[in-house]
């Protein structure tokens, strides 16, 4: 079942329920959003979690790509994308949790064809302010899905403000065994659909107050449904990543660490170019730089002629077109490149500056400040280039 598929099965069992599909939108959240990127589903959906009429109604279902910074450091292991997309639905102050998450169930043993004996759920434990999520422990209790309570993994918050809820995760056995132990326990586990009970808004001092409506945001990262699927064992052996396994090692002889940082890194870097951001030293801009210097950094760790200029055309138009992107593959081309080239001046200037006498030693963080405050060289590119030496 390739990506197209699942996405036609999961949209399609939701408009016979009701939902009415909303347009994705790029990965820049509404202004006045306390994030820097849309890293689910819902923020584009803040005013109407938070009681503002939407055009459509009150059941939605979507397709939004989104990007996490927060798990960067885990790109390259087998579940974690920057750049994803997640299959989202909402209920805007209409049903409640227990029926979605039936829905959940149903659409991916019935409709998906997943064995209900693979599937364990996580449920809120409670805390002092907000109680035991019973309804849902009961719905899984009914379905005979075995369930793990916890208290953080199951409160799911859009920020640091905004709208929040104690949540209920689905998440599915992808061990050789039979199923043991429970998601907190073995990460064979692999979290595929979480339904969030978005009931409250966290205000500044951290206090949280009742939403005027009682909603339900779901959210399922398409990719990591497609590998379980598919029966892949990595996000990067599904059908999107086809044309980069077959283009990118016949170009660039790399391990398979660096391929998928590669791959992730660089189509995570065209989408974000697509969506009108460009490379600078804060916000969204040096979310950008910061890809594009650690793909640069990999590719040029044993060959310093290896160039982005090099990157066939097919894998910018697919990332665009499977983004639904409008963007022009040539300006996205320009903006690479310019990045690269501007990449290799602070290299050399740092390699000049680093064999300077003064900083033969070991450098502390004073040293550090100085390199990034007078020269502008980040304190990640000062330590390479002091492992190269
Ligand atoms: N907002 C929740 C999440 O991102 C569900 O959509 O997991």
């Amino acid at each position: 079942m390739n990506t197209d598929h699942i996405v036609r099965t999961f949209v399609e069992y939701f408009e016979e329920r009701g939902h009415r599909r909303i347009t994705g939108s790029t990965l820049l959240p509404p202004p006045g959003n306390p994030v820097l990127f849309t890293t689910s589903g819902m923020h584009p959906l803040t005013p109407y979690l938070e009681g503002h009429p939407h055009p459509l109604g009150r059941r939605l279902v979507n397709v939004q790509r989104c990007l996490r910074t927060t798990d960067l450091e885990e790109v390259g292991d087998n579940t974690h994308l920057t750049v994803f997309e997640m299959l989202g639905t909402w209920s805007l102050g209409d049903y409640e949790g227990p029926l979605s998450l039936d829905w959940g169930y149903r659409l991916l043993t019935e409709g998906l064809g997943i064995n209900p004996g693979l599937l364990h759920a996580t449920v809120f434990g409670g805390d002092d302010r907000t109680g035991l999520d019973t309804a849902s422990l009961e719905l899984w209790q009914e379905r005979g899905v075995p369930v793990e309570l916890t208290v953080e993994d199951n409160w799911w918050s859009s920020g640091p403000t905004g709208p929040c809820g104690p949540d209920s995760e689905i998440f599915l056995w992808t061990g050789s065994t039979p199923p043991e132990s429970t998601p907190t326990g073995d990460d064979r586990w692999v979290e595929v659909w979480n339904h969030v009970m978005m009931r409250y808004r966290r205000l500044t001092d951290g206090s949280l107050v009742p939403l005027p409506q009682r909603n339900v945001d779901t959210g399922l990262g398409l990719e990591r449904l497609a590998l379980l699927l598919q029966g892949h064992t990595s996000v990067f052996e599904c059908d999107v990543f086809e044309p980069w396994r077959r283009l990118l090692p016949a170009l660039w002889q790399l391990d398979e660490l660096s391929l998928r940082l590669t791959y992730d890194h660089l189509r995570s870097a065209i989408v974000v170019i697509g969506d009108g951001v460009r490379p600078a030293n804060t916000g969204r801009g040096y979310v950008l730089r910061r890809l594009l210097r650690r793909v640069l950094t990999i590719l040029q760790r044993d060959d310093p002629r290896r160039s982005l200029g090099d990157l066939p055309d097919e894998l910018v138009e697919h990332t665009l077109d499977h983004f639904r992107q409008e963007g022009d593959p040539d300006v996205v081309r320009q903006v690479l490149l310019e990045e690269e080239r501007r990449f290799g001046r602070l290299l050399q200037r740092g390699r000049q500056i680093l064999a300077r006498p003064r900083l033969q030693g070991p450098l502390g963080d004073d040293d550090l400040h100085y390199l990034h405050d007078t020269h502008g060289l980040p304190r990640d590119l000062v330590l390479n280039l002091r492992s190269e030496g």
